[in-house]
């Protein structure tokens, strides 16, 4: 009876789960459905790494198996097939994941800032451009009611990574936009709006996520680069 309920709560449990552990958790869900049930609401959101200690089906040895075992053991042929049997092949193609079964992931944003050379203003053009320490770059997330703003400073490179808000998430970084705000030299201070840096740029995906110092994991995005203007000198 138990395991009639179990079976019927596969597909559910399954549709909960994140795409990632698919294959591991499908082959002792049967046995342990009750056990595991409770334990999926406590995955990290970041994909669980070790499986549980009780992987290998135990099959448990009768009295029969144990004779056979002292000599040559031919595998005995199962009389009846179990009944769980058509569970244990994976399904074939899953569907990719969608959006909606991504885990939630803070984000963060990087990007770089340059002053561009004085012989190209006006132009779409970092030929000869420098990279900026100090550049103001705010990210900006209309999740609530009030905007939500970050700001940080470029380092010497000219690069920046904005850790967004806790609140905010992989889900709704469509709401967000990353500015660049202003410059540490008068020399070179205009903003251009190079790849969005005056209107606001849209946040592009990366491949890779971005550890931080207390190895948290966050969904990372790319921005700019961004340019300010400079006016040759007469
Ligand atoms: C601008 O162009 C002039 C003449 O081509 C060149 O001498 C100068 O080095 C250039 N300046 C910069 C900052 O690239
Ligand atoms: C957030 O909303 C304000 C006002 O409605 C708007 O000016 C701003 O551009 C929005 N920011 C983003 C990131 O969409």
């Amino acid at each position: 009876m138990g395991f009639v309920i179990a079976k019927a709560l596969v597909p559910f449990l399954l549709s909960l789960l994140c795409f990632t552990v698919f294959s591991e958790k499908a082959e002792s869900l049967p046995a342990q459905a009750p056990h595991h049930r409770g334990s999926y609401h406590h995955y990290p959101t970041a994909a669980p790494m070790s499986a549980p200690p009780s992987h290998a089906p135990s099959q448990a040895p009768t009295p029969h198996h144990h004779h056979h075992h002292r000599g040559h053991a031919p595998a005995p042929a199962p009389v009846h097939t179990p009944a769980h049997a058509p569970v244990h092949p994976p399904k074939p193609p899953m569907p990719p994941p969608v959006p909606a079964h991504f885990p939630r992931k803070l984000i963060a944003v990087q990007g770089v800032v340059y002053c561009k050379s004085c012989n190209y203003s006006g132009v779409d053009t970092l030929l000869g451009a420098k990279p900026v320490l100090g550049a103001t770059v705010k990210l900006q997330c209309n999740n609530t009611k009030k905007p939500q703003d970050v700001k940080t400073t470029t380092d010497k490179n000219g690069y920046f990574l904005i850790k967004a808000p806790g609140t905010i998430t992989n889900y709704g970084v469509h709401r967000c936009k990353v500015w660049l705000v202003s410059s540490p030299s008068t020399a070179c201070s205009k903003i251009t709006n190079l790849h969005g840096g005056l209107t606001g740029a849209i946040l592009r995906p990366e491949k890779k996520p971005f550890v931080d110092e207390k190895k948290r994991e966050f969904a990372l995005f790319s921005v700019g680069p961004f340019a300010f203007e400079s006016k040759c000198p007469r």
